[in-house]
């Protein structure tokens, strides 16, 4: 028989999950199907519960619940703890885990970009919210040996570098104005704020003035595909990578987790793409 999978959060009506897994579970010939559940925050509880109930085989997480499940479940693994946040549960023999793949689906986009120049690059994150956790810490985990975190409130992010640094990584925190005047140091910069997405499409989250134009530039937003932010960078000749490869990657190893089957990330590009009005 097949299995029920799905998502909570609020709201979840623009999802792109559930077509990005239903059309992997049909390449696969697996009849599971995955389901958008809209969770107020007053019933997350419940509905945790009612997953337990309803012997549902895994979900994933996503705004507003993603720190606040923490509780609910049976066991969260090393690295979501480390992040604060869990994206990704997997219902084992009535154990609910939590897992969070947003961090590691980052990275291996990006090292699609960098391959392995990645161990030698001076990274700039700016923000240091929920994404900009998760991508410190599969950073510093990978072994990039220089991270400095930029963010509009500098307290945040110096409590995320204090807290997500597992690795040997020098760290710093910086103004967004002091990353800007020393833009040029960085081999790779990442934008993990809201800055430039839909509607406020002409908000650019740092100056690029000062960029290099051999480094990389990326922007954990997909919608719009591409940003003023890398608009600006590609015009100055840097190469870009925008937030899609992230959101495949997060679905792509929450699927492998759930099934035991690898699923064709680039048909899942696609169906993304597709939902996104790109090609
Ligand atoms: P997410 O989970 O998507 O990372 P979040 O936890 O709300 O979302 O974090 C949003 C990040 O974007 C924060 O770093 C936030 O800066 P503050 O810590 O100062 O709030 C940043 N951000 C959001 N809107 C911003 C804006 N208009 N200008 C600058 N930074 C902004």
């Amino acid at each position: 028989m097949g299995k029920l999978f799905g998502l909570l959060g609020n709201p979840v009506s623009h999802s792109m999950s559930p077509r990005m897994h239903n059309d992997a579970f049909r390449s696969l010939n697996l009849d599971h199907h995955y389901h958008a559940f809209d969770v107020k925050v007053s019933n997350l509880e419940s509905a945790v519960n009612g997953i337990r109930a309803l012997d549902i085989t895994g979900f994933n997480v996503t705004i507003p619940h993603k720190v606040e499940v923490m509780k609910y479940l049976d066991e969260v693994d090393e690295e979501a703890k480390l992040i604060g946040a869990v994206n990704t549960v997997v219902n084992k023999d009535g154990r609910l885990i939590g897992y969070n793949t947003d961090g590691e689906g980052y990275l291996q986009s990006l090292q699609k970009i960098t391959g392995e120049q990645l161990q030698h690059m001076k990274v700039l994150i700016i923000g240091a919210g929920g994404a900009a956790r998760a991508v410190f810490t599969v950073l510093s985990r990978y072994g990039v040996p220089e991270l400095h975190i930029a963010n509009r409130t500098k307290e945040k992010a110096a409590i995320l570098a204090n807290e997500c640094n597992c690795g040997n990584t020098n760290v710093m925190v910086c103004s967004v104005e002091e990353a800007a005047m020393c833009l040029d140091i960085y081999d790779l910069i990442i934008n993990t704020t809201s800055v430039g997405m839909s509607p406020n499409i002409d908000q650019l989250p740092i100056d690029l003035g000062n960029l290099r134009v051999d480094s990389v530039v990326s922007d954990l937003i997909y919608n719009p595909l591409k940003t003023k932010f890398l608009q600006e960078a590609e015009a100055k000749g840097a190469t870009i990578l925008n937030g899609v490869g992230m959101f495949v990657g997060q679905g792509a190893l929450a699927f492998e987790k759930w099934t035991g089957h690898s699923p064709d990330r680039s048909k899942m590009e696609k169906v993304v793409l597709q939902q996104l009005g790109g090609s």
